[in-house]
C-alpha cells in the first residue's frame, strides 16, 4: 500500500473512531439535559397543583368530611384547568380508581402504574418509556389534610425531545460526512506534500545509482522530509565531487606515467645511441666522450629514480616522519654551508637574517625543502642574490626570495604537479625532472605546514613556507 493511501486510510480511521466515541456520548449528554429539564419542570409543577388543589378542596368543603365527595366530583375539572397551563395531561388517581383525567376518560378502573403506586409509598415518581415515540409518567403525592391520599399524575409526551434527539443525530451525520469528506481532502493535501518530495527523492536516487551525478532535489519545507532531500543533495554533491577527484586522480596518474616514460627516453636512447658508437669506433676521443656522456645520463636517470622513490615514499599514507625540536636556524645555515660551492659558481649572493628559532619538525625533510627551493633559484632564476629569512610573526616563517626572471603564471599554477616543469628547465641545457617542489609540497603536507610562491615576471620568486 502506498504511503499517501496509508496516511489517507489512518486519517479518516482515526476520525471516524473519533466520532462512533464522541456521537454517541455528545448526544446522550444533550438529551439527558432535555429530560432534566422537562422532569424539573414537572416537578415544580406538581408542586405547585398539588397545593393549589388542597387549598381549593378545603375552600369548598365546610367540613373536612366532604373532600371526598369535592374531589370524586370536581377531579375532572381540576385536571382540566390545570392541563391548560401545564403542557401534559393531567390525571387524579385514589386508589387504583382514577378520579380526573384531562383528556376524556375511557375506562375508570385501569390497572394502575408503577409510579402512581409508588405515589402511595409518599414518594414522588417517574418513568420514561423506551420506545420511539417516549413519554415520560410524572407522579406525585397529593395528600389533602394529611387524612386522604390521592395520587397527582403527569403524562408528558416527550416528542419535542425526541425531535431534538433526531435532530441532533441528523445534525451529527451531516457534521461527520463533512469533517469526513475536508479530512479526505486535507490528508490528499498533506499526504501529497509528504510524499511528493519522497517521491522526487525516489526518482532521483534512481537516476543518481544510474550515473546520473547532478540530481538535485527542490527543498521546500523546513522539516524533517526537507533534512533529508537537503542531505541527500549534500551526499550526492559529495559523491560527485569524490568522482571527480577520482578521475582527476585517474588523469593525473595516466600524465605521471605518460611523463615518466617520455622523461626516461631521453637519456636512455642517448646511452643506447653512444653504447652503439662505442662497439664501431676505434677513435679514443670519441671512446671517451661517449663514456661521459653515458655515465652522466645514466647518474642523471639515478637521480631521477631517486627522487621518484622519495616521493612515492612520501606519498606512502602510513609513511611517518620523525620529527622533533629542531632549531631551524642552525639546519639553514648548514644547508647554506654545504652549497657554498654553487653559489659562488653562479656568482649568487646570499643574504641571511635568521631568528633563533626552533620548531618541532623533521629535520632531514626540512633540509630538503630548502635545497630544493634553493636549488631551483640556482639553477633557473638568473638571480645575483638571494635572501633567506626566518621570524615569527602569525607564526614560524621562513622566506627564501630570489631577484630572478621570475617563474610564468601558468607553471606557477601546476607547480606542484610532478614532472612539471617551466620553460626555462625545459631547454636543454638546464635538466630538471620536475620533481623537486612535488616532493616539497608532499613534506610541507606531512608537516601540516604552508607553502606559497609568489612570483612575477623577471621580478624574482619569493617562497614562503609557514609551520
Ligand atoms: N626560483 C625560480 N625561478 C624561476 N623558475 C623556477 C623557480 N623555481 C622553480 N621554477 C620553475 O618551476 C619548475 C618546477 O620546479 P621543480 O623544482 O619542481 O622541478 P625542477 O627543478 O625542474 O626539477 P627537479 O627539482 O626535479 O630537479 C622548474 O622547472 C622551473 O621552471
Ligand atoms: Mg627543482
Amino acid at each position: 500500500m502506498k504511503l499517501k493511501y496509508k496516511i489517507l486510510a489512518l486519517n479518516v480511521a482515526a476520525l471516524f473512531i473519533m466520532l462512533m466515541i464522541l456521537g454517541p456520548i455528545i448526544i446522550k449528554t444533550a438529551d439527558n439535559y432535555n429530560l432534566l429539564n422537562i422532569l424539573n419542570y414537572l416537578q415544580s409543577q406538581g408542586d405547585y397543583s398539588t397545593f393549589y388543589i388542597e387549598q381549593y378542596v378545603l375552600n369548598k368543603a365546610s367540613n373536612i368530611f366532604e373532600v371526598p365527595s369535592i374531589m370524586e366530583s370536581d377531579s375532572s375539572y381540576l385536571c382540566s384547568y390545570l392541563n391548560k397551563n401545564i403542557k401534559s395531561r393531567v390525571q387524579i388517581f385514589y386508589g387504583n380508581r382514577l378520579l380526573g383525567d384531562s383528556e376524556e376518560i375511557l375506562e375508570e378502573n385501569i390497572t394502575i402504574r408503577p409510579e402512581v403506586a409508588e405515589t402511595f409509598k409518599g414518594n414522588k415518581a417517574y418513568i420514561i418509556t423506551k420506545n420511539k415515540n417516549r413519554i415520560l409518567y410524572y407522579a406525585t403525592p397529593l395528600n389533602i389534610d394529611n387524612r386522604y391520599n390521592y395520587s397527582l399524575a403527569f403524562i408528558y409526551d416527550l416528542k419535542d425531545a425526541d425531535n431534538m434527539k433526531a435532530q441532533n443525530i441528523s445534525m451529527f451525520i451531516v457534521t461527520g460526512i463533512l469533517a469526513a469528506s475536508l479530512s479526505v481532502f486535507f490528508s490528499i493535501i498533506i499526504s501529497g506534500k509528504i510524499t511528493n518530495p519522497i517521491n522526487d527523492l525516489t526518482k532521483s536516487a534512481k537516476l543518481l545509482s544510474q550515473g546520473n551525478l547532478e540530481q538535485k532535489v527542490k527543498v521546500s519545507s523546513n522539516d524533517e522530509i526537507g533534512e533529508l532531500a537537503n542531505n541527500f543533495n549534500y551526499m550526492a554533491k559529495s559523491l560527485r565531487n569524490m568522482i571527480n577527484q577520482l578521475k582527476d586522480e585517474k588523469d593525473k596518474q595516466k600524465n605521471f606515467f605518460d611523463n615518466f616514460t617520455h622523461e626516461i627516453r631521453t637519456p636512455l636512447t642517448t646511452i643506447l645511441g653512444y653504447s652503439e658508437l662505442l662497439w664501431k669506433t676505434d677513435d679514443i676521443d670519441v671512446k671517451d666522450k661517449s663514456l661521459f656522456h653515458i655515465t652522466s645520463e645514466g647518474k642523471r636517470m639515478l637521480d631521477m629514480i631517486e627522487k621518484l622513490l622519495e616521493l612515492s615514499r612520501l606519498k606512502r599514507f602510513d609513511f611517518q616522519i620523525n620529527k622533533c625540536d629542531t632549531n631551524l636556524k642552525v639546519v639553514i645555515e648548514e644547508v647554506c654551508d654545504s652549497i657554498q660551492y654553487k653559489l659562488r659558481r653562479y656568482n649568487i649572493d646570499l643574504k641571511l637574517e635568521l631568528e633563533d628559532l626552533s620548531a618541532y619538525v623533521d629535520p632531514d625533510l626540512f633540509k630538503q625543502i630548502i635545497i630544493n627551493i634553493l636549488d631551483n633559484s640556482i639553477k633557473y632564476s638568473e638571480t645575483s642574490s638571494i635572501d633567506i629569512t626566518l621570524h615569527n610573526k602569525n607564526g614560524i616563517k621562513l622566506r627564501i626570495k630570489d631577484y630572478g626572471i621570475g617563474i610564468e603564471p601558468e607553471t606557477l599554477e601546476n607547480i606542484f604537479e610532478p614532472y612539471y616543469k617551466g620553460d626555462k628547465s625545459r631547454s636543454s641545457s638546464i635538466e630538471g625532472w620536475g620533481l623537486g617542489l612535488s616532493i616539497v609540497k608532499e613534506i610541507i603536507d606531512k608537516h601540516g605546514a604552508k607553502i606559497e610562491i609568489a612570483s612575477g615576471k623577471n621580478k624574482g620568486t619569493e617562497v614562503v613556507i609557514t609551520l
